[in-house]
């Protein structure tokens, strides 16, 4: 673990990666520090200048796309010429290497909310997510290589298939019979082939602290998604969910930061595991304004303060119905 001292300056910068559309949670973050009277600016980082978060942040950078060989490199600069103690990743993307490059932002005072590059690969590759979640006992859908499916008498259809390595819902088909089962598998780049599950789908969002304790878990119904994110969502205060992920990520000891555990509770309540997203979701502005305030936490956690979190102090049924806004440029 990377062990850093946490900042008791009120003065201090944070910086959001491939921040993209993140308005919402950028927002939730200069809300928190306004409260807490910290003297904060907001940074964002893009590969172009069309992101609309991007426009709303004090400083902009625009930089390598994350495969390029330099892009830690390009942040680093970025953090040690703008007193940035905190970095929060949006997308999966930098994720793993971000995760490999902790304590090089950590040398020169910055957190990333980032988990350890073991814990994100768990999370990135499907494969492994089955394995860990089915060794410690989680309920998943049971998961074949293409070859396994193949070589299987009796699969039972409809199966469910998708990347290992997807996000975003990209290349997810559902197979009817063998022969939808020979296709999609071909057409498929590192395809998975899973049992077909069918309920209600719901994300947690999952607050660990920088002591790497859970200390929020706050479930919500996945009403309806827009291009593989939340655009209507809905508390639901379940007990035994909220157990069950807790447990889930104390093992697979993720975090600091919030991250996302997606499942699908069936029609007899069983509550099918299916994937764990190492950042904050999409949808966590709906979990803030439930009163699960992630960005008071982290930037109390940030200066070395404790916070009072109760476990699951937030707003039962609030719902979020998302909708679109516009930022104008003139170039
Ligand atoms: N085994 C499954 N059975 C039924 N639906 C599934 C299954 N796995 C995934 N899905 C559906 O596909 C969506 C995307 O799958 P997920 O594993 O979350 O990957 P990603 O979000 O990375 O694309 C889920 O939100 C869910 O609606
Ligand atoms: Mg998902």
């Amino acid at each position: 673990m990377v062990s850093q001292k946490r900042s008791k300056s009120k003065n201090f910068n944070i910086l959001f990666t491939c921040i993209g559309r993140r308005v919402s949670l950028l927002n939730s973050f200069k809300k928190a520090a306004k409260e807490l009277k910290l003297k904060c600016s907001f940074l964002g980082t893009e590969t172009t200048e069309l992101s609309s978060a991007l426009q709303l942040c004090d400083k902009k950078f625009i930089v390598s796309p994350v495969s390029h060989q330099h892009y830690i490199k390009q942040l680093l600069q970025i953090v040690k010429q703008n007193n940035v103690k905190l970095l929060v990743p949006t997308v999966d993307l930098d994720l793993p290497i971000l995760a490999e490059a902790k304590a090089k932002f950590a040398d020169i005072g910055c957190t990333v909310l980032i988990s350890t590059p073991q814990a994100v690969n768990i999370c990135q590759d499907k494969r492994q997510t089955f394995k860990f979640l089915a060794k410690n006992g989680f309920d998943t859908p049971v998961t074949y290589s293409v070859q396994q499916a193949l070589a299987k008498k009796n699969l039972k259809y409809p199966c469910f298939l998708k990347p290992w390595d997807g996000y975003a819902s990209r290349g997810n088909a559902i197979a009817k019979n063998r022969q939808e089962l020979v296709f999609y598998t071909k057409k498929i780049p590192n395809c998975i082939v899973q049992e077909f599950i069918t309920g209600q789908e719901l994300t947690c969002d999952v607050y660990i602290g920088f002591d790497l304790e859970v200390k929020c878990v706050v479930p919500r119904r996945r009403i309806e998604t827009r291009a593989g994110e939340v655009s209507k969502s809905k508390i639901i205060k379940n007990l035994k969910i909220i157990r069950q992920t807790a447990n889930l990520v104390k093992k697979l000891g993720v975090g600091p930061g919030v991250i996302t555990v997606q499942l699908i509770l069936t029609k007899d309540k069983k509550i099918k595991f299916i994937e764990i997203n190492p950042r904050f979701g999409g949808g966590a502005p709906l979990s803030i304004k439930a009163g699960a305030d992630f960005p008071i936490w982290i930037l109390q956690g940030l200066c070395g303060k404790n916070s009072e979190i109760k476990f699951d102090n937030f707003e039962n049924n609030l719902t979020m119905l998302r909708y679109d806004a516009e930022i104008w440029l003139k170039t």
